[in-house]
């Protein structure tokens, strides 16, 4: 079965149709940036050239970086405020004129992971934290899904932990892999410390270049392990959300 997916992120929307039984993209995926502000209107445009590029006119299904309950937009800490309260899945399914469904980031990430990337068969508590503009969390307890949970937002050193250890604080402030891995183990020992999960699936865009800073991560009880998806795993989990997967 082809689901089109789609994952609306910081810097660019992209999206490609998914073959399900593969969990990968049919065609190469197609970019557009996100606009700023990144507005209810301005991003569903976005989602809207992306989805029309590919002539697509099958189940549509989307990623939002904010917690997603129902197709209800509740929290918006990387876009624009407006989303807030927003009914995305109407916004956008009116827009395109076919039924969307929207899920997390992360968890859409996750969820890609956990049956065709890292995490495959992996039971007990499975914790895949994606470093990007911001740090999403997915989680997992016997291959089964716990939504919405935000432990990007964590306080580390007073700070909200996205704004201390985001690969975008990296990128902003021109950090080497040395000074920010010891942001991410702070992290990382700060999670552990609360959840004991038994692997840490690393994705986002920086999990390509995870041989830089994964080896000098030290003192983590768990496996970590970068995401085999990489950036490809939030457009992989929004066609399976999509297609009841
Ligand atoms: C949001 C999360 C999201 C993460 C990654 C955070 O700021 O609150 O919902 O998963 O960024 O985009």
């Amino acid at each position: 079965m082809k689901v089109f997916g789609v994952d609306i992120g910081g810097s660019g929307i992209k999206g490609a149709p998914v073959d399900l039984e593969r969990g990968d993209l049919e065609e190469p995926r197609y970019k557009v940036l996100t606009p700023h502000p990144a507005t209810p209107e301005g991003v569903t445009e976005g989602v809207a050239h992306v989805v029309e590029h590919f002539s697509w006119s099958g189940p549509v299904g989307i990623t939002f970086p904010g917690v997603v309950t129902g197709s209800v937009i509740r929290t918006a800490a990387n876009v624009d405020a407006a989303w807030v309260g927003t009914d995305a899945g109407r916004l956008i399914g009116d827009r395109l004129g076919i039924p969307v469904n929207i899920l997390n980031d992360a968890d859409a990430a996750g969820v890609a992971e956990m049956t065709f990337g890292a995490g495959q068969g992996r039971k007990g508590v499975v914790l895949l934290l994606t470093f990007g503009t911001g740090i999403g969390s997915a989680f997992f307890v016997d291959g089964r899904l716990v939504p919405n949970t935000e432990l990007g937002h964590l306080e580390l050193n007073g700070h909200e932990a996205e704004k201390h250890a985001s690969s975008k604080v990296k990128d902003d402030h021109d950090m080497s892999w040395h000074h920010w891995a010891q942001r991410v183990e702070k992290y990382l020992k700060h999670v552990e410390m609360l959840f004991s999960p038994e692997l840490f699936i690393i994705g986002g865009g920086v999990s390509r270049k995870a041989d830089r800073f994964l080896p000098l991560i030290k003192g983590i009880r768990a496996e970590m392990t970068p995401a085999q998806l990489e950036n490809n795993a939030g457009i992989v989990g929004a066609a399976m959300a999509a297609g009841g997967r």
